[in-house]
């Protein structure tokens, strides 16, 4: 255990029951921000199991354990459930995502955070329990996984590996800085109103083959390479089953209602990115180490 002045730094699963009761009992915690999940597409599609045990049984498990706290006496309390843009499934070329879009997730994943999503709503009818969710788009920034597109491509381009597109590329979605989507949840959950659902986007849509060459020219320039360089990495597989076409926010909901939007660029973002993964390379071969060998030549090579 860490302790930081007000911080009390736990490590724990929320799927172990004794362990997240136990902690609400000792802290009376009056708010949760959820954010603990199995949140990679690729894994899911191996592995459905894992993502309905963390997603749905951990929520439920949390929920649980915050009712038990308060036993319904509902004053001033929150349950903050932060959720993705990809319950809703996916778009045509056309539209965007609100907040009064149908729910139909296509991938493991997604029907796992749709169904947290429904059990966080049903225990506000239930129960009472006063509830926020938002859904957000695809996040990059420092620390991100390499399993998700930009570290993985940000890797890859270093250790001049091949850059693996699925399909034609030509898959969209809306990115937004962690940083960005962090200031969302802050204000979300200081000012949102209970009940309510709040979209957060990048106002940002790239196809995929796009940002991978964006991130080449970048990284060229970063790493001394001539031009053209990493773009010759760039690689075409076999797609992804069930793949979304394309993700979009309309996020006016947020920024009308909070005020918020995204502070900075893509462009701005994606070097700020490139620039952390290059300064802490030890942290990038600590993390892609062991494991991480195992599922990449698993998803990878085969
Ligand atoms: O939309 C929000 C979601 O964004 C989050 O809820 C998920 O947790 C997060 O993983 C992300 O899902 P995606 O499946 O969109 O992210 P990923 O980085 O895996 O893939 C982004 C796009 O790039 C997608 O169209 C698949 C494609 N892709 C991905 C990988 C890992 C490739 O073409 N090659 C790859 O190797």
């Amino acid at each position: 255990m860490l302790k930081r002045r007000r911080i009390i730094i736990l490590k724990g699963d929320i799927t172990d029951e004794v362990f997240i009761e136990s902690i609400f009992e000792k802290y009376q915690f009056d708010s949760v921000i959820h954010l603990a999940a199995e949140s990679h597409v690729d894994r899911s599609i191996t592995s459905p199991l894992v993502f309905a045990k963390t997603n749905i049984l951990g929520t439920m498990i949390l929920l649980n354990a915050f009712r038990a706290s308060w036993k319904d006496d509902w004053s001033d309390k929150l349950f903050y459930h932060v959720s993705t843009d990809e319950v809703y499934g996916t778009l045509g070329e056309e539209g965007l995502f609100t907040e009064s879009t149908s729910y139909n997730p296509n991938s493991p994943y997604s029907a796992s955070k749709a169904s947290s999503d429904h059990f966080v709503r049903s225990y506000g009818e239930t129960y009472r329990l006063p509830y926020v969710i938002s859904n957000c788009s695809n996040n990059y920034g420092a620390n991100q996984f390499p399993e998700k597109l930009i570290p993985l491509c940000i890797n890859n381009i270093i250790e001049n590996k091949k850059l693996p597109v699925y399909g034609d590329g030509k898959y969209t979605r809306d990115w937004l800085y962690v940083e960005d989507h962090a200031d969302a949840i802050d204000l979300i959950f200081h000012k949102g109103k209970p009940k309510e659902t709040y979209n957060i986007g990048g106002f940002n849509e790239w196809q995929n083959i796009d940002l991978i060459q964006l991130l080449c020219s970048q990284m060229d320039i970063k790493l001394g390479r001539s031009k053209g360089t990493s773009n010759q990495l760039i690689s075409f597989v076999k797609n992804r089953p069930g793949h979304d076409l394309r993700y979009a926010i309309d996020a006016s909901k947020i920024k009308n209602e909070l005020g918020w939007e995204p502070s900075v660029t893509f462009e701005q973002g994606l070097s700020k990115t490139i620039d952390w993964y290059l300064e802490n390379e030890i942290w990038m071969n600590h993390v892609v180490s062991g494991d991480y060998q195992t599922y990449y030549k698993k998803q990878y090579i085969k």
